[in-house]
C-alpha cells in the first residue's frame, strides 16, 4: 500500500524542547505562522511563552483557538480564512489531536484551494507539497504529529470521517513533556489508552511489519509501566516524556499498519454523541480483544510479556487472556467506565452498520466482524455502566 514509504517527522524531543521551535521556524524561512489551538489550552496560558519567543524572533503569529473537540468542517474553514487574511506561510499545530488534525486539514485546504473539506474525504485526495507545519502535541495519545490522517466531524450528518495523505504527515514535531504536566488525570488516562489502542490494533492487524511491531512494542512497554502512575501523579516530567514518546511510537506504527474495530466503533460514537475519542477507545478495547483473541493469541501473548505481566514460557492462551485482563484493570484503576453512558439501544443497528462500513475493507483486522457481532458488542456497552 506504499505506507512503509511514509515520511517521518523531524523531531525535537525532551523537556523544554519547545524553546528551540522559533529558531527551527526561522531556519525554514517561515515569517508568519498561524498557531492553531483550542480554548482549553490558550485559557491556561500554555502558548504564552511560545508566542513571546516568536515575537522576539521576529516571526508574526496569529492565534486561532476556536477548534472544538472532534474538530468540525466549519472550524477548518474559519482557520483557512484567518490564514489567508494574515498572509501566513506556515502553521503551528498546538494541542491534542483536535487542534493538530484541524491544523493539518487547514494546511491541506490552503495547498488544494479548489477542494472543500468534504471533497478531501478518504485517501489520497490531498496533493502537495504543503506549507511547513510544526506539530506540538500537548496530549500523549493520538500520534497525529506523525500520522498521515486527520479526523473531521460533520455536525450535519453526525458522522466523523478521515482525510489521509502522505502530505499530511507533519514534517516537524516537538515532543516536550513540560507542556503535559498540567494535563488533567482523566485526559491523561483516556489519551494514554488511545495510544495503547493504536499500538495494539496495529500489532494484531494483518499489515503489521517488523518496523511497526518494534514501535508498537515500545509503546506498550511504556504505557503499561507509566500510565497509571502518571494518572495518579502527573508531575513527573520524565514519565510524561516517556508517554509522549510512547504515543509517538504508537503513531508511527498505526499510520502504517492501520487501526481496527475499536477505532471504527469509537469514531462513530464520537460522531453521533461526541464521546471523547480516547475514552471511547478505552471502553471498547477489551470487548474487541475478547472478540478476536483467538485469532491474535500469539501477538497478545507477546505484548503481555513485553508489558511485564508474564513470562514467555507460559501458554499463549493464558498470556493473551491476561493482557485483556490488564487492559480492564488499567481502566478500572483510572476510573474509566465499562460502558458508554450516552449510548441508546435504538441507535445500535445504525452505529454497527456505520462502524463496519468504515472498517471494511480498509482496516486489516485479524477477524472479520458481522453486523450481529458488532451489535452484540455495542449492547454490552449499553448494559454495563460504571
Ligand atoms: N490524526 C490522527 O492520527 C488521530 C489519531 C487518533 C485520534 N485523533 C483525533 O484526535 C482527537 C482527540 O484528540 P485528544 O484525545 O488529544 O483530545 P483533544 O485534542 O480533543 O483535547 C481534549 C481536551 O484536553 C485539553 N488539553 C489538551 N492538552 C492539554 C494540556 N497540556 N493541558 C491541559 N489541557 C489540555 C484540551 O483543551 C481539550 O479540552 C479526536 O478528534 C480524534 O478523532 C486523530
Ligand atoms: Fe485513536
Amino acid at each position: 500500500m506504499g505506507r512503509m514509504d511514509l515520511p517521518e517527522p523531524e523531531l525535537l524531543s525532551g523537556p523544554g524542547s519547545l524553546k528551540k521551535l522559533p529558531a527551527l521556524i526561522q531556519s525554514k524561512g517561515v515569517r508568519s505562522v498561524l498557531l492553531v489551538s483550542d480554548k482549553g489550552i490558550t485559557g491556561i496560558g500554555l502558548i504564552d511563552p511560545l508566542v513571546q519567543a516568536l515575537d522576539k524572533a521576529g516571526i508574526d503569529c496569529t492565534v486561532f483557538d476556536d477548534v472544538q473537540p472532534n474538530p468540525t468542517i466549519a472550524n477548518i474553514d474559519s482557520g483557512v480564512e484567518i490564514y489567508r487574511a494574515n498572509q501566513c506561510d506556515g502553521i503551528i499545530a498546538f494541542g491534542g489531536g483536535s487542534p493538530m488534525d484541524c491544523a493539518k486539514v487547514i494546511n491541506a485546504r490552503i495547498g488544494n484551494p479548489k477542494k472543500t473539506v468534504i471533497q478531501m474525504q478518504g485517501g489520497m485526495k490531498v496533493s502537495g507539497p504543503l506549507s511547513p507545519l510544526f506539530a506540538v502535541p500537548t496530549t500523549a495519545g493520538t500520534g497525529s504529529e506523525c500520522s498521515l490522517g486527520a479526523m473531521v466531524s460533520d455536525p450535519e450528518s453526525h458522522e466523523k470521517f478521515g482525510v489521509a495523505s502522505p502530505y499530511l504527515v507533519p514534517p516537524y514535531a516537538i515532543l516536550d513533556a513540560e507542556l503535559m504536566i498540567g494535563l488533567p488525570p482523566h485526559i491523561t488516562s483516556s489519551t494514554g489508552m488511545d495510544a495503547l489502542t493504536h499500538a495494539v490494533e496495529s500489532y494484531i492487524g494483518n499489515w503489521a511489519s517488523d518496523y511497526t511491531n518494534l514501535h508498537a512494542e515500545q509503546a506498550v512497554e511504556i504505557i503499561l509501566r507509566d500510565l497509571e502512575a502518571t494518572y495518579l501523579d502527573g508531575t513527573d516530567v520524565d514519565r510524561r516524556q516517556n508517554l509522549a514518546m510512547a504515543s509517538h511510537h504508537a503513531g508511527l506504527a498505526f499510520t502504517r499498519a492501520m487501526v481496527g474495530y475499536v477505532h471504527a466503533i469509537s469514531h462513530n460514537l464520537g460522531g453521533l454523541y461526541g464521546v471523547p475519542h480516547g475514552l471511547a477507545n478505552a471502553v471498547i478495547l477489551p470487548f474487541v480483544l475478547d472478540f478476536c483473541r483467538q485469532d491474535c493469541e500469539a501477538q497478545l501473548a507477546k505484548l503481555a510479556v513485553i508489558g511485564g505481566i508474564g513470562r514467555d514460557n507460559e501458554p499463549t492462551e493464558t498470556l493473551s487472556l491476561r493482557f485483556i485482563d490488564k487492559v480492564r484493570e488499567m481502566n478500572r484503576n483510572m476510573d474509566i467506565p465499562t460502558g458508554i453512558a450516552q449510548l441508546r439501544a435504538s441507535d445500535i443497528p445504525n452505529l454497527a452498520k456505520r462502524a463496519l462500513a468504515e472498517a471494511h475493507p480498509q482496516y486489516p483486522v485479524p477477524r472479520l466482524m458481522k453486523q450481529s457481532e458488532c451489535e452484540a458488542i455495542l449492547r454490552k456497552l449499553l448494559t454495563i455502566t460504571g
